[in-house]
């Protein structure tokens, strides 16, 4: 098959646009995020020569650690293969201990921060990442504020990265974006949502809005419905705790579920700058109509998994997993079916599905599109009337996929479904990146067009919000309700077969 564009060609483009001068301030540097994905994607990053050679990288995290000692940390967590780079790394990183409630810890920090950009002409860009629980978010902003650290001036930048969950509720996340905004301008925050660090969720647009055949018919007029679906087969891990307390609605529906419904439901902005592209996702977020209590019950299910064998190997179930309340009435899944009222979308739903131990890992956006008017070859043998279908693959298959109807070979005429595929892998061979080069990167050069602004997060939770009140006043009943290893409970295809309609079958 022809490489369209083949990888090197790629990185060398990439190659020689290195960021600005900066200090990279890693707040809980010795958390579980900062080793399997930061640091990684950091690594990347000095690989790809995309990091300045003015740049360095504080850590700062409660664990009493001497430099060395962070640094043969951080190296552990490093690939091996690029000596090079790795020492490169790490002679600018630095560390710095202390309690993120102490405002001690932020004045020695900006003593530290002031002697790196002497050694390093870091020139007073700091860019500082919270990698942190989400009840440090609010104070951690607060303190940063008062030791004038967020102040931007003199050609200089000061940004912050905040990491998901952004509040657990609307109310909640109004708070924070109203605490934050008291030190920080709006384009001074970076509210990251990693699914935006995807290849394949990037590619939504460009797959809408470069190609002209697509969008006369991104509309109400040719598409019967939409499915998202967003697998996992894993179960919480070793985040029962947190979990616990957030489920699978708040964990996973405003923040990326909204983030691939938005792309793809979005009108196409007027260009490629942050805010047109944001307007755009945020209009389309508050076009979803909000369930009323009685739509709630229709439209919402929640399920729990109980043990099961999905390999043929025992998991245990929820309520069985470390940090798990023995009688937790949590969701671990989550299906809905939401309506957008505009021009484009009015009668078409969105059905969105999500989570965990599921049958298969799979993140997808499925179009369906609507039958032909007249169904010509109905009394053909073995027609199966079937409907096109675009499958927007985001992972682990990353790919775009149409089904369409064609004749099976013969002298009888019968019709069969086929696909027309497209996959990543085949074009630009396997993606060794984690997803976050691309917003760190965005985010030293300031451009804050894959992360969300306060009103989309808020529109988020408006989604959100109502499901949550009703499920809070009406805990369920039967609870866990699907066994680990299947598509959930069986009240999210009764969701679907209430419309008719039924969930795509995505092969195991
Ligand atoms: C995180 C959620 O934001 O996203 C996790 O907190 C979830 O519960 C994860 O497993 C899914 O991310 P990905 O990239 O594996 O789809």
């Amino acid at each position: 098959m022809e490489t369209v564009v083949p990888k090197q060609a790629l990185e060398l483009e990439m190659a020689g646009k290195a960021a600005g001068p900066c200090v990279f301030v890693l707040f809980g540097a010795a958390g579980d995020l900062t080793k399997r994905k930061l640091l990684p994607a950091l690594f990347n990053l000095v690989k790809a020569k995309l990091l300045p050679n003015d740049f360095a990288l504080m850590g700062v995290s409660v664990d009493d650690l001497s430099l060395d000692a962070f640094r043969d940390q951080v190296s552990q967590f490093l690939p091996s293969d690029d000596t090079e780079s790795r020492n490169w790394l790490r002679d600018r990183l630095f560390y710095e201990r202390g309690d993120f409630a102490d405002g001690s810890l932020f004045s020695r920090l900006g003593q530290r921060l002031a002697q790196i950009d002497l050694e390093f002409h870091t020139q007073g860009n700091y860019l500082f990442y919270l990698a942190v629980a989400p009840k440090f978010f609010g104070p951690v902003v607060q303190q940063l504020g008062t030791a004038g650290l967020s102040q931007q001036g003199d050609g200089h930048w000061r940004r912050v990265v905040i990491e998901k969950p952004f509040g657990q509720d609307l109310e909640s996340a109004k708070a924070l974006n109203r605490s934050i905004s008291t030190v920080l301008q709006e384009n001074q925050i970076y509210r990251i949502d990693h699914y935006l660090g995807k290849e394949t969720v990037q590619n939504i647009m460009v797959f809408r809005f470069d190609n002209a055949i697509f969008e006369p018919i991104w509309n109400r007029r040719y598409i019967d419905h939409v499915q998202i679906t967003n697998a996992e087969t894993v179960g919480v891990e070793r985040r029962g705790a947190y979990f616990d307390h957030a489920g699978t609605l708040r964990d996973m529906v405003p923040n990326h579920v909204m983030q691939l419904l938005s792309l793809t439901a979005m009108e196409p902005p007027v260009s490629f700058h942050a805010d047109a592209v944001r307007d755009e996702q945020a209009k389309v977020l508050h076009s979803i109509q909000p369930l009323n209590s009685e739509e709630v019950l229709l439209r919402s299910v929640r399920g729990q998994y109980g043990e099961g064998f999905p390999d043929g190997e025992r998991v245990p179930a929820y309520r069985a997993e470390p940090g798990v309340a023995a009688e937790s009435r949590t969701e671990t899944f989550v299906a809905l079916k939401l309506n957008i009222d505009n021009w484009r979308w009015a009668g078409v739903p969105f059905y969105l599905r999500t989570g965990k131990r599921l049958a298969k890992r799979q993140t997808e956006i499925a179009i369906q599109f609507r039958r032909t008017p007249f169904q010509l070859f109905r009394n053909a043998p073995l027609h199966q009337p079937h409907t096109n279908t675009l499958v927007l693959q985001i992972q682990p298959a990353e790919g775009i996929a149409l089904s369409f109807g064609a004749k099976i070979p013969g002298p009888l005429l019968r019709v069969g479904s086929v696909n027309m595929d497209f996959e990543y892998s085949q074009y630009f061979g396997a993606d060794a990146y984690t997803g976050y080069e691309v917003l760190l990167y965005d985010c030293m050069i300031g451009d804050a067009t894959l992360f969300q602004r306060s009103d989309m997060v808020e529109a988020g939770w408006c989604v959100v919000d109502p499901v949550l009140d009703v499920w809070k006043a009406l805990p369920p009943r039967r609870f866990p309700n699907y066994a680990s290893g299947t598509w959930g409970p069986a009240e999210s295809d009764q969701l679907m077969a209430q419309d008719g309609r039924q969930w795509r079958r995505i092969e195991p």
